[in-house]
């Protein structure tokens, strides 16, 4: 069976900061929060971009992928919003058979395909598989998983080998991507690879805090600061509860160990705990950062 063409929209050079966030994970509190980041900085949602995973383990499924469709803002398909569209029977995430996350999954996926609407989903099913910008000379594809599969689990600490095969797939410079809910950026020679983490879930590093990335212009280049979200938690744990939705989202969402930790990689699992922070990063424009 021939797979079908992947659909990449091209957003054009950007000269202005860009608000990357992903996996919305149907937090409604954390979405809230973003678009509150996005007012404070000054970003329109024209520059605000969604790595895909609108809809997951909380309890507003259908406010959020509703919330998103009315903001407008740039924003591509991820394995949730592509299994919704097709009508599929699980969320099509790729956790290994019989895990917690495996298991967990059936029921929040039945919450949410039972609240969403059809028009929703046929909307979730018209964005784009991949995106494409430029931003200060810097060549950029932004995806889910990875750019040759959209429920592929990169967490970070991989061997380098595992991101490079997958740079040697496109021309651009960067990769941003999502699906993983793990905030990184990694450096592969001038070429880069960021994930902004999930806005709806924490990164197991012992806070309640989602996460989202600002990429803004600068000289030759591009900045790239990773950001902690701080949101009304406690509100969303109270309805991920009241909705009759899996306790382990909710240990998550206060900071508690998040279900698949013993699926992680080992650097993950050693750091599991502590209090994540990120430097700000620059890339430079591949041209710039060969000749240098
Ligand atoms: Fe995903």
């Amino acid at each position: 069976m021939t797979e079908p063409a992947l659909e990449t929209r091209d957003l054009g050079s950007v000269a202005e900061p860009l608000l990357v966030f992903g996996g919305v994970y149907s937090n409604l509190e954390a979405f809230e929060a973003i678009e509150k980041v996005a007012r404070e900085r000054g970003i329109p949602a024209s520059h605000m971009v969604h790595t895909g995973d609108i809809i997951a383990y909380g309890a507003d499924p259908a406010e959020c992928a509703g919330k998103l469709h009315d903001l407008g803002c740039p924003a591509i398909k991820g394995n949730v919003e592509q299994q919704l569209f097709d009508g599929a029977i699980d969320c099509g995430c790729g956790f290994d058979e019989g895990t917690g996350c495996d298991l967990l999954s059936v029921q929040w996926y039945a919450f949410a395909k039972s609240r969403v609407s059809d028009a929703l989903c046929r909307w979730m099913g018209t964005l784009p598989d991949h995106l494409t910008l430029s931003m200060g000379g810097v060549s950029i594809r932004v995806v889910h998983g990875t750019p040759s599969q959209v429920n592929r689990f990169l967490y970070g600490p991989e061997p380098e080998a595992e991101f490079t095969g997958e740079l040697d797939n496109v021309t651009e410079d960067l990769i941003i991507g999502g699906h993983s809910g793990f905030p990184f950026f990694r450096r592969f020679g001038a070429r880069g690879w960021l994930n902004t983490g999930a806005a709806g879930i924490p990164a197991d590093d012992g806070t309640a805090r989602g996460w989202y990335a600002v990429l803004t212009p600068a000289d030759g280049g591009v900045e790239i600061a990773l950001h902690g979200l701080e949101y009304d938690h406690e509100q969303t744990i109270a309805k991920l509860r009241a909705a009759g939705l899996p306790e382990p989202y909710a240990v998550a969402m206060q900071g508690g160990p998040v279900p698949n930790r013993d699926t992680l990689p080992q650097a993950l699992q050693a750091r599991a705990g502590k209090r994540l922070d990120f430097a700000v990063e620059k890339m430079k424009a591949r041209t710039l950062a060969s000749a240098s």
